[in-house]
């Protein structure tokens, strides 16, 4: 492969941006309820359980780090992805890590702070209250 179709194809796919700052995510109203017995939210009702919710920048992972304490946060890299669609920050095998595909920054589910860079900033949290029963209310 000749040496400038490797080095246009390695730049399309990695952060164009300095490692000094980040992006951010861009401020979007959250307010929904998920009821814990509903199918679609069967994966909550054990610790290190998630699921991925339609809402906030782009989507919003609610994470359950005990059994009576659950996280929520933005989906959306906070490197760069409120100006790459691509970083958008994907569930790993381990259940209680997210990674973005574009340059690999990894974020802790129980607090959002960054286990692995180049990101510096931790994903954007979201307010998760619990009742205690069976209902978990996400806003900001
Ligand atoms: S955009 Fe580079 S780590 Fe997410």
């Amino acid at each position: 492969m000749p040496v400038f179709v490797f080095i246009l194809l390695a730049a399309g796919t990695s952060c164009r941006k300095d490692s000094t700052t980040c992006n951010g995510v861009p401020n979007v109203a959250v307010n929904f309820a998920l009821d814990l017995n509903q199918p679609t939210n069967v994966n909550l009702q054990i610790v290190e359980g998630s699921v991925i919710v339609t809402g906030g920048y782009d989507n919003v992972v609610v994470y359950r780090y005990t059994t009576s304490q659950f996280t929520a946060f933005d989906c959306c890299c906070p490197y760069d992805g409120a100006t790459n669609s691509k970083a958008v920050v994907q569930l790993n095998s381990n259940k209680f890590s997210m990674t973005c595909p574009v340059c690999g920054s990894t974020f802790n589910l129980s607090d959002g702070s960054v286990i692995k860079g180049p990101s510096k900033c931790s994903l954007k949290p979201y307010v998760a209250s619990f009742d205690g029963v069976s209902t978990v209310s996400v806003t900001n």
